[in-house]
């Protein structure tokens, strides 16, 4: 690996790389002990790393262009609190980590709510526990790259994005049940049905993501607390609907709704019906637009125009407040509807998009 070669002059004795996602539908349901869908992007994190004899790890970044150093007292901050945070959590969890040296290499998009920082722990935590020969089965590793975000980082994120990066398959959707931590791995080969999963990057500059975050997350434990379930898992539409506060029992609904359509979803792509899940992609952006309040204007913007455009369905994925909207299109229309997702930007005068079609690929692995 060349960016290893060059920053510690040796060849590293393995590589390993993790994936960033999408999540085709089920969004804020992972931290309700609730159902998701993501897939994983053929984008990836690559790790080249070395044993060291101490406790000690020198970490390069090859997009940060810089190069930290740590060891056990040492509190980091910026990227490489992903890398340290790792490291962290599993020695909390009484694993005996090898001191290292990373290199660290990525072509997932930064700060596209594609979940570069998952694809980030995901590989340094599967490089870590092959370089160590530890034995941590790998269902069991999403729940510590999560620890290691949540207490490490300072993000209360859910578990969904490092299961994507750990636990996806190439041509499959993640149906991942975040209570139990069941998945099943759903085909989903649009490319075979004529189809493409088109993403567009709508580059909205990211505002307020985690405090406003942190906010939902509240509401919805609240909400949860108000009717004396576990969690909004296990609420209904008629119980949600009983909640006095017009905040709390919206954004309660959204979970609930957002759920089922997870679950129908699944039937659809479990029969083989791809473009039918199109609509329910549509009706989650709604929900999220109207009951989470989590869209903003260049989202909107989006969803509309590719549905304008012929898309069967389209939705914001991933956390919120900007990021990414998948469209599901034929795929020979892709072109036209990233043209007219364009077309309107320019008329709002909003940053110019990006767009790619998106192949559901592999999850973490030794290269
Ligand atoms: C972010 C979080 C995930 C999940 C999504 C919303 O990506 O990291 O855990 O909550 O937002 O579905």
């Amino acid at each position: 690996m060349k960016q290893f070669v060059a920053a510690f002059g040796a060849e590293p004795e393995g590589v390993w790389a993790a994936p960033g996602r999408v999540n085709l539908i089920g969004e804020h349901t992972d931290y309700n002990d609730g159902f998701v869908l993501p897939f994983a992007l053929p984008h990836r994190t690559v790790v080249g790393a070395s044993r060291l004899d101490s406790p000690r790890w020198t970490v390069w970044s090859e997009q940060a262009d810089e190069r930290i150093s740590f060891d056990l007292s040492t509190r980091v901050t910026g990227w490489g609190a992903y890398v340290a945070g790792v490291v962290w959590v599993l020695r909390e969890a009484g694993f005996d980590v090898p001191g290292a040296q990373l290199a660290i290499t990525s072509d997932v998009p930064l700060g596209a709510g594609l979940s570069s920082s998952a694809a980030l722990e995901s590989a340094v935590l599967t490089a870590l526990v092959d370089l160590g020969g530890l034995d941590l089965p790998v269902d069991e590793r999403p729940a510590l790259a999560q620890k290691a975000e949540n207490e490490y980082a300072g993000m209360p994120c859910g578990i969904m994005d490092q299961s994507a990066s750990i636990r996806c398959r190439a041509g499959h959707a993640l149906f991942l049940d975040c209570r139990s931590l069941d998945v099943e791995h759903i085909p989903f080969d649009v490319a075979t049905d004529g189809l493409a999963v088109l993403v567009i990057d709508t580059r909205a500059p990211h505002r307020h993501v985690t405090g406003e975050y942190g906010k939902r997350r509240a509401t919805c434990e609240e909400a949860a607390r108000l009717l004396g379930v576990p969690a909004l898992r296990d609420a209904t539409p008629s119980s949600v609907s009983s909640l006095s506060d017009d905040v709390i029992r919206r954004r309660a609904r959204h979970v609930v709704t957002e759920d089922q359509r997870v679950l129908d979803t699944v039937e659809l792509l479990r029969s083989g019906r791809i473009r039918e899940i199109g609509p329910l992609m549509t009706s989650s952006h709604a929900s999220m637009r109207d009951d989470f309040e989590i869209t903003v204007p260049e989202v909107d913007t989006a969803v509309e125009a590719a549905l304008a455009a012929g898309a069967y369905g389209a939705r914001m994925t991933g956390g919120g407040f900007g990021g990414c909207v998948l469209a599901l299109v034929d795929a020979d229309a892709a072109p036209v509807v990233a043209d007219a997702v364009a077309a309107a930007y320019r008329a709002k005068g909003f940053t110019p998009p990006e767009s790619f079609s998106a192949i559901p690929s592999a999850g973490a692995t030794r290269l």
